[in-house]
């Protein structure tokens, strides 16, 4: 079989170490080793007939290569591909992005598209800075190196509406009593109701106030997020030139190229980038996009110092194994394949340092020890709704969230913890504890079967990736 006339499927080639790696789950209205052709023509040097221009050898130095296969039906199934370094204009991650997650979607034979995952080439991510502070260096500037304490995180809520006066009485109440972080939400910028320079002016001030008063170095990440990159580089100015440490980015929505820009600036006014990943889910769920690992590899290159990736047990979608896949590949330089849930083999460049997890959204302190199986102890522990939902209100809930790091970096199960600690033991009554037991029963059922659930996924495709991805092993929870 062939596509436009050209072979696209090498079933023996050995990919090289300088080769870029993609895998795709593809379904479609034709034999697999069609549609595998197709993505490989269309992403590299192919169209949909032969051309009197091509020749030997563009075809044999730039093609992408079908080097492995697995049917799930005749029409169905894994695609893997590989691309010579050579097809790519070495200094421009977007130019590769147009080839592999490109013109390939609106092919009209494919109904299902899901890039699974992407190994990126050392030599390519070499031109990548990665993150200038990452989890070392903001454990260093608040002082958590040595007890490695999960970082206690908030996003002031409601979202919007809030006043710049409430807003940072909102924020200093939560910093004076134990949060390292606060950050605005996704979705406040510069409104009317709470001008960014308002806010930031107040919240500084009394951030720093929180400083002096609990001897903690704290952070404050504004959201500097506008279609306007001139507004976004005076906020960065401004930010700086008052002494702030951190700014937030919605990376998604900014797009890498301005990602990239905006990480190098505000590292060249030394400060801490955080990045919120609000809309990667647009892409991550359902069968046609492409998996978040794939941005979290990206980010971390392009050098945002914190991300948001999930939590595994609060209220965004990922399974337990799915997200401690993903803190692996957050702090580690070396993770491994598992097919099961659509991963490569990959290592990062060394020079590219560990990005701090941020596990956020659902989460109330009763998480707390299920979340430390997932992300260990290095990890921003961030709540809204568990800390200004609290029954005690925003002083309980930072307090609670404070008390559940502190007794995570001690290694005290919470319940115990929280016979001496009133605030915590109200958030454990009042949202309920998760059982780490669970969590690490989960983790481990699903190593032990690791090759059975690769033998699911290979022989019924994408849904029970997905599951696996997305819900775990489901493991029924105790009401
Ligand atoms: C986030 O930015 O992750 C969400 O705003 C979290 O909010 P929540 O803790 O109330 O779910």
């Amino acid at each position: 079989m062939s596509y436009g006339g050209y072979l696209y499927l090498d079933l023996n080639y050995v990919p090289k170490e300088s080769d870029f790696l993609v895998l795709a789950w593809v379904k479609g209205d034709a034999p697999l080793e069609v549609l595998a052709e197709g993505l490989a023509a269309e992403s590299s040097v192919g169209t949909w007939t032969k051309i009197s221009t091509m020749s030997e050898n563009i075809f044999r130095d730039y093609r992408a290569r079908v080097y492995h296969l697995v049917h799930v039906k005749n029409n169905s199934g894994f695609v893997y591909l590989a691309y010579p370094y050579e097809h790519f204009d070495s200094k421009n991650l977007l130019q590769f992005l147009a080839s592999v997650l490109g013109n390939v979607y609106g092919l009209k034979e494919i109904e299902e598209l899901m890039i699974l995952d992407i190994k990126f080439p050392k030599r390519f991510q070499n031109m990548f800075p990665g993150p200038k502070y990452g989890l070392d260096g903001i454990r260093k500037y608040i002082g958590t190196t040595k007890t490695r304490r999960p970082h206690v995180g908030t996003i002031v809520k409601p979202k919007v509406g809030l006043s710049p006066e409430e807003w940072s009485d909102v924020a200093y109440k939560c910093y004076v009593n134990g949060m390292d972080f606060v950050k605005d939400d996704e979705n406040l910028v510069d409104q009317d109701f709470c001008r960014w320079r308002d806010r930031f002016d107040l919240v500084f001030d009394k951030m720093s106030k929180a400083e002096n008063k609990t001897g903690e170095r704290k952070l404050y990440a504004s959201n500097i997020t506008d279609q306007d990159i001139h507004r976004m580089y005076e906020r960065i100015d401004y930010i700086a030139e008052r002494g702030g440490k951190c700014v937030m980015l919605d990376v998604f929505m900014l797009g890498f190229a301005l990602t990239y820009e905006l990480v190098k600036y505000a590292h060249k006014k030394r400060l801490i980038v955080h990045a919120h990943r609000a809309g990667y889910a647009a892409m991550h769920r359902g069968v046609y996009g492409y998996d978040f690992k794939i941005l979290l590899k990206i980010y971390r290159m392009l050098g945002v110092d914190q991300l948001h990736i999930g939590t595994g047990v609060g209220k965004m979608e990922g399974s337990s194994k799915y997200i401690s896949y993903l803190h692996e590949l957050a702090v580690n330089r070396k993770v491994r394949k598992i097919p099961y849930l659509g991963c490569l083999d990959f290592k990062y460049s060394p020079h590219i340092k560990p990005v701090m997890p941020v596990a956020s959204g659902g989460l109330d302190a009763g998480k707390g020890d299920a979340l430390s199986v997932i992300h260990g102890k290095d990890f921003v522990f961030q709540g809204g709704g568990g800390v200004h939902g609290h029954p005690l209100g925003v002083e309980g809930g930072a307090k609670s969230f404070r008390q559940a790091a502190d007794a995570i970096a001690k290694c005290i199960a919470l319940p115990k913890y929280a016979k001496k600690h009133k605030e915590l033991k109200i958030a454990l009554d009042y949202f309920g504890y998760v059982d780490p037991k669970i969590i690490k029963e989960e983790i481990k059922m699903m190593d032990n079967s690791e090759a059975l659930l690769n033998n699911l996924v290979y022989r019924y495709g994408i849904e029970i990736l997905r599951h696996l991805r997305d819900e775990g092993a489901r493991i029924p929870r105790p009401s």
